[in-house]
């Protein structure tokens, strides 16, 4: 196949195959072989008072399997913001979600995105990425935006396939971190609920 074959397949290809090339191409930047299941991005916004909620980003939403839950409870008061690195799941996303802020950049940058918005606060971060993989350094300073941009009853919710493995590492960063099973995913996966930003070293 030509490159130009390659790229008209992947645009036609479904989500799984999408994400499934690319993980084998990209492996932890992606860090997952499928998107998450309905049950996964059920559990991931599940709690959330959408009724009281101004702000939402999302980060890496992939596909996104969680922008669809998001879509489908945020009331028009509700600003979403959704962060996605890849030029082809922006593309679905937009496709799919043609309200929605899509805004193709690195998560890393999310002080700069929410500036250049006017965002001062935000009620509630959702993070698909593989943040455990990331150099502590950047994770560090990514977590440091959402402590300070988190209004003071929000939370950031951590998708992981790895369950409870990484329970330590969040409580580094936050004071109330629970963990949600979802089995009815591949793999099985979960989601850290997280509240109250522990102090950082500056
Ligand atoms: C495990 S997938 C989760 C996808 C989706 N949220 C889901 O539940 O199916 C991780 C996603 O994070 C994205 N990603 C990884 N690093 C990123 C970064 N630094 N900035 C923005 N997106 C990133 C990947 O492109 C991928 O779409």
């Amino acid at each position: 196949m030509n490159t130009k074959t390659v790229a008209l397949a992947e645009n036609q290809a479904p989500d799984w195959w999408l994400f499934l090339n690319k993980f084998l191409r990209q492996g932890t930047g992606i860090a997952a072989l499928a998107p998450s299941s309905r049950w996964l991005a059920r559990a991931v916004v599940s709690g959330i008072d959408f009724t009281n909620t101004r702000c939402i980003v999302e980060l890496g939403a992939g596909t996104g399997p969680i922008t669809s839950e998001l879509m489908r409870h945020a009331t028009g008061d509700c600003r979403a913001v959704i962060v996605e690195r890849d030029a082809d799941f922006c593309q679905r996303l937009r496709q799919r979600f043609p309200h929605a802020d899509v805004v193709e950049a690195d998560a890393n940058d999310l002080e700069r995105l929410l500036g250049e918005r006017g965002i001062d606060q935000v009620d509630h971060v959702i993070s698909g990425l593989p943040l455990p993989s990331f150099p502590p350094e950047v994770r560090d300073g990514l977590l440091h935006v959402v402590h300070r941009r988190l209004s003071a009853d929000g939370t950031f919710r951590q998708l992981t396939h790895m369950p409870w493995v990484y329970y330590k590492l969040y409580k580094r960063y936050f004071t109330d971190v629970r963990f949600r099973l979802v089995p009815m995913n591949l793999p099985p996966g979960g989601v850290y609920v997280c509240r109250g930003a522990t102090p950082l070293a500056a």
